[in-house]
């Protein structure tokens, strides 16, 4: 079930790369960013670490950006089988993004490559299995997987969190039970309500509740912008 939900949303989320819903492909990088600096925190590791692995929360995704042209003009649909081998590059097109710009430690670049590695040796890109898996990508596995399912999706609902919880336990074989358990901990925790807020928000489209800019402001904000509209 999940890796049939993680298929259509690397269809869903690819579309995002390429159509008018970046706001949606942020507002997943932001939640994927929150929990898991929220899981290292309750997995006892350092401020640093969980620093870093929020960053790699809001850029696993980022690999995407290179397959937008690929796919130029799709809006949904199910991607043909060669498009998914494209679209499974997504974590190594990532590394070499981030690699390339010299500026992320090797916990963040490691935890994005390897990002879609399941714990029972299932997933991509290198089939990795249990403790093969660096440890940042498992954290990022457990908190990817729960934000795509309480979010909407243009083929589904959004599922409650009890229910993205018990789906999760069915395929508990994916994950890190040791994460896993932490993740559920702080899902019923008190301080989770602010995470729930932002859930709701990004489902109501309320989360960037801002007008585009007018063309005016657009003009006071860059100057010399005025011929754009000419
Ligand atoms: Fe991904």
């Amino acid at each position: 079930m999940i890796e049939q939900e993680d298929r259509k949303d690397d269809d869903f989320r690819l579309s995002c790369a390429v159509s008018e819903d970046l706001e949606d492909a942020i507002s997943h990088g932001i939640l994927v960013s929150n929990l898991a600096f929220r899981l290292s925190e309750m997995l006892g590791k350092s401020r640093d670490f969980c620093y870093e692995m929020a960053v790699a929360g809001m850029l696993h995704d980022v690999g995407k950006l290179r397959l937008s042209e690929y796919l130029y003009g799709r809006k949904q649909g199910t991607l043909a089988i060669e498009e998914m081998k494209y679209m499974r590059m997504h974590p190594k097109l990532g590394y070499e993004i981030l690699k390339a710009s010299g500026d992320y430690s090797q916990l963040i670049i490691e935890s994005v490559y390897h990002h879609h590695e399941n714990y029972n040796g299932s997933g991509y890109p290198d089939n990795l299995k249990e403790e093969q898996i660096p440890y940042g990508a498992r954290i990022l596995r457990v908190c990817d997987v729960f934000a795509a399912l309480v979010s909407n999706r243009p083929y589904r609902k959004a599922f409650d969190k009890d229910t993205a919880i018990r789906m999760m336990i069915e395929e508990v074989r994916h994950f890190d039970m040791r994460m896993f358990l932490s993740f559920m901990q702080m899902a019923y925790d008190k301080e989770f309500e602010k995470t729930e807020k932002f859930i709701r928000d990004a489902n109501h489209k309320n989360v960037f509740a801002f007008a585009p800019l007018s063309e005016q402001e657009l003009k006071e904000l860059i100057p010399g912008t005025g011929t754009v509209f000419a």
